[in-house]
């Protein structure tokens, strides 16, 4: 999630990056998040496990950060405050407590979320949503019925049903990831997601 009020982000350049996110292929997340930190952003992100957190702060000594317990989990924070990580289930972080954000990312967390927490994972993440936020989403569907495990298959009826009906939700691109998983049917849809109400 990112916040560029206090930032130097360029709304131009955000637009073009509808097209440059799906080249995530070639990205890790901590990449997006560096670039979004260097552009002036404070970007706060929310992983369940701990380890790849620590490694991610590790790789980056001069951010200097620290640790701080929560009731939900813990906190950890570059020095200058900008950037941001919560460890914690999400479904157990309390409505609002994130913040609210201009943006929001998400590559293979809505997919990986247990069937049963996923609207309260939806609920928390739409919460942090301002009127003129967009949210982009990666989601896999159409996946074979008997499949099971990470990425879940979630239609576009689940995806509208648990998103509900203020939120306008646009398809970018839709991939053909069949043959990657060897099955017969598997797609990848990106998706920008905004309030009804906005522009
Ligand atoms: C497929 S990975 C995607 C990681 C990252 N978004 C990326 O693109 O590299 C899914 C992540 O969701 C996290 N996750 C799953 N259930 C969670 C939950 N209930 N609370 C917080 N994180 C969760 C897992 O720990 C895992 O790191």
């Amino acid at each position: 999630m990112a916040d560029h009020q206090e930032g130097l982000t360029n709304v131009d350049a955000c637009e073009s990056m509808d097209d440059s996110l799906m080249q995530k292929k070639e990205w890790h997340l901590g990449d997006w998040v560096e670039m979004l930190y260097e552009r002036g952003n404070t970007v706060v992100g929310l992983e369940g496990v701990e380890k790849p957190v620590r490694e991610f702060y590790e790789m980056y000594p001069d951010l200097q950060h620290s640790v701080e317990d929560l009731p939900f989990g813990k906190l950890f924070k570059s020095s200058d405050g900008r950037l941001q990580v919560y460890v914690c289930d999400v479904t157990q972080v309390p409505s609002e407590a994130l913040g609210k954000f201009d943006a929001v990312f998400d590559w293979g967390a809505y997919t990986a979320i247990v069937e049963g927490d996923r609207q309260r994972y939806v609920d928390v993440v739409m919460a942090t949503m301002k009127e003129d936020s967009r949210y982009f989403l990666e989601v896999c569907h159409d996946g074979p019925p008997e499949a099971t495990g990470i990425p879940n298959s979630v239609s576009f009826r689940t995806l509208k049903l648990e998103f509900g009906p203020s939120w306008r939700l646009r398809v970018l691109e839709t991939l053909d990831i069949s043959e990657d998983w060897e099955v017969e049917s598997f797609f990848n849809s990106y998706f920008l997601i905004t309030p009804k109400n906005s522009q």
